[in-house]
């Protein structure tokens, strides 16, 4: 997000920044954003620019930057045209030909990334009492899935409530019952999700209890203890052009709507109802709302903390 407007700055534009001072142009000064291609009106010649760049980016490198909000994707192509010096949408085009790896630099820099453990406490606290002895009373097995699960404190702290409800019910079978899967687009997440040292700052939500039982002793920075991290299975996949699934009794998808364009989000959550087995539950993010035709097949069970179960 561009500073000096009143915006927060984002730790993803300082990593960019500082990829431009580390990385493939070290001697370049930073240049100030390209404003007027990051917020304002696009002349007609640059919209078509940026429709061809779009093009280019979903045909090479697969992202399908049309389901993005437009004033956010062009945000983050910003980041990275000023990070790379330059200032059109055809010349970064025609950099990303000649250095294709900079496509990963974009994906990096346009998926946001930041999670906690125990995100918004109080959403953990409906899982735990409600949604978790509610499956645990009806399933024998049960299939999670953390859509755009970031660096992966998402799906660790299901694993961890799962764990805990197991004992509770006097059950010893999590390891065989339970298997969560996270899914994101961008590899290097994922890749710190599965190496699971966080620091600090990703506990600040986190209960006493759990921090003592399930992170390593010592740290920062602080490491997921082995038997939460053998829970959780790390897969790459867009969300946008994924295959449907089956079968699921939870899916959690927080944070990630508000990035797309709301006919996406449509889509995506009819997908989402698809997926579950009638009783299955869907936790949306705070800032996220069920829309269309979907709200037919899934009843809003705690709509303040956008739970929802499948009818
Ligand atoms: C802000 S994080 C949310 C992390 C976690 N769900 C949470 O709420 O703490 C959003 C994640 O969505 C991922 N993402 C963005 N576009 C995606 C797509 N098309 N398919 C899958 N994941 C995507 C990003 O890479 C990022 O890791």
């Amino acid at each position: 997000m561009p500073s000096g407007r009143g915006v927060p700055p984002d730790p993803k534009d300082a990593r960019a920044a500082d990829a431009a001072g580390k990385g493939v142009t070290p001697a370049r000064p930073v240049l100030p954003p390209p404003l007027p291609l990051a917020h304002g009106e696009l002349t007609p010649a640059d919209a078509l620019e940026l429709r061809a760049l779009k093009e280019q980016i979903r045909t090479a490198s697969g992202l399908f930057c049309e389901g993005y909000k437009e004033k956010c994707l062009r945000r983050r192509l910003a980041v990275r045209m000023r990070a790379r010096g330059v200032h059109r949408y055809a010349d970064y085009a025609a950099l990303l030909d000649a250095d294709p790896a900079e496509y990963a630099r974009l994906i990096d820099t346009v998926t946001i990334n930041v999670s906690k453990f125990y995100r918004n406490p109080e959403v953990w606290d409906a899982v735990r009492d409600l949604v978790l002895p509610d499956l645990l009373s009806k399933t024998h097995r049960l299939h999670a899935w953390s859509a755009g699960t970031a660096t992966g404190e998402e799906p660790y702290t299901l694993a961890m409530l799962l764990r805990e409800a197991f004992e509770r019910a006097g059950r010893t079978d999590v390891d065989k019952a339970v298997a969560i899967e996270g899914t994101d687009i961008d590899a290097q997440a994922l890749a710190r999700a599965r190496i699971a040292v966080y620091p600090a700052l990703a506990l600040v939500e986190t209960p006493d209890a759990a921090r003592a039982r399930w992170f390593e002793p010592g740290g920062p920075p602080f490491r997921v203890v082995p038997e939460i991290r053998s829970m959780v299975r790390f897969t790459q996949g867009d969300l946008i052009q994924e295959p449907a699934r089956a079968d699921l009794d939870l899916i959690f998808c927080r944070n990630l709507f508000i990035y797309f364009e709301p006919d996406l989000q449509e889509t995506i959550m009819s997908r989402f109802a698809e997926a579950l087995r009638p009783g299955g539950w869907l936790v949306l993010g705070k800032v996220e709302t069920l829309l269309g035709g979907v709200t037919s097949q899934l009843e809003a069970v705690c709509p303040r903390e956008r739970i929802y179960r499948k009818r």
